[in-house]
């Protein structure tokens, strides 16, 4: 199996020499192709961080990270924009999207970046938007579509050009049950159906339990792994069994 991300003895310290603070511990990971990777813990362990780090948002402070072959960590400037917009798929709790360009402007940024030709742009944000039930929003702006859809559009813009990881914090925060179960629906099929690897950090087990592997963070080191075996059910049982043998997250009042 090819490996998508190896995370080496990954360390993030924030803060200055007076007042140090270890988010991340020593994290090592390894995602393979076609994974659909869940990441989970208490609030404050270390969760975005994790996801920023692999993201390139931010820089770690020791280890390696190394993304399709390619040690992220030794990355800057344009190498390290072109790394993210050609290798790495978002989506964000907020949905991030710009509120001056159309459902299908903001779909094909990635693309338009590239310098790609339109006809091709416009086949693939087609392709995409048909396949997550969109396709009729394409000339509407973010405000005239509802919360749901916008993460459609943020899902299909992270998708669009088969990026090698697909990275998403919290991506149904922000959603109410439908939305949220009609979104995990479609990752886990592009996962299934598509090979696309996804990592997802959530604090919600049900969300969870769309992955095919759960990790577990606690103060910034790994607490615990579980996989999907049989069915969504007893992976959700076992997820919601291992966060509250990790105590926070709903459970401060015990
Ligand atoms: N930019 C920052 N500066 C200082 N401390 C931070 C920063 N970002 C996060 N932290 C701290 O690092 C810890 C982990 O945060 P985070 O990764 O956001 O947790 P999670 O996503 O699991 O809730 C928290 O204690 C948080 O306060
Ligand atoms: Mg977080």
């Amino acid at each position: 199996m090819k490996e998508i991300l190896k995370v080496n003895e990954l360390v993030k310290i924030y803060g200055d020499n007076k007042n140090k603070y270890r988010a991340l511990d020593k994290i090592e990971l390894t995602v393979y192709e076609g994974e659909f990777i869940g990441v989970m813990g208490p609030s404050g362990s270390g969760k975005s961080t994790l996801l920023n780090m692999v993201s390139t948002i931010d820089k770690a402070t020791e280890g390696e990270i190394v993304i399709d072959g390619e040690n992220i960590t030794l990355l800057k400037g344009d190498k390290l924009s072109d790394f993210r917009r050609e290798k790495l798929g978002f989506i964000f709790q907020d949905f991030n999207l710009l509120d001056t360009l159309t459902v299908k402007e903001n779909i094909a940024l990635p693309l338009s970046l590239s310098k790609m030709n339109y006809k091709e742009i416009n086949e693939k944000v087609k392709k995409i938007t048909k396949k997550l039930g969109i396709y009729g929003l394409l000339n509407k702006y973010p405000y005239e579509i509802s919360g749901g859809q916008k993460q459609r559009v943020a899902a299909s813009r992270a998708l669009i050009n088969k990026p090698s990881l697909i990275l998403a914090d919290e991506p149904t925060g922000a959603l109410d049950s439908k939305s949220s179960m009609e979104l995990l629906e479609t990752l886990e099929n592009c996962n299934s159906k598509e090979n696309a690897t996804i990592m997802m950090v959530t604090h919600d087990a049900l969300a969870a339990s769309y992955c095919k592997r759960v990790i577990f963070i606690k103060d910034g080191r790994l607490y615990k792994e579980v996989y999907k075996k049989d069915s969504r059910k007893t992976f959700l049982k076992e997820i919601l069994d291992t966060t509250s043998l990790l105590g926070g997250e709903g459970n401060e009042i015990i």
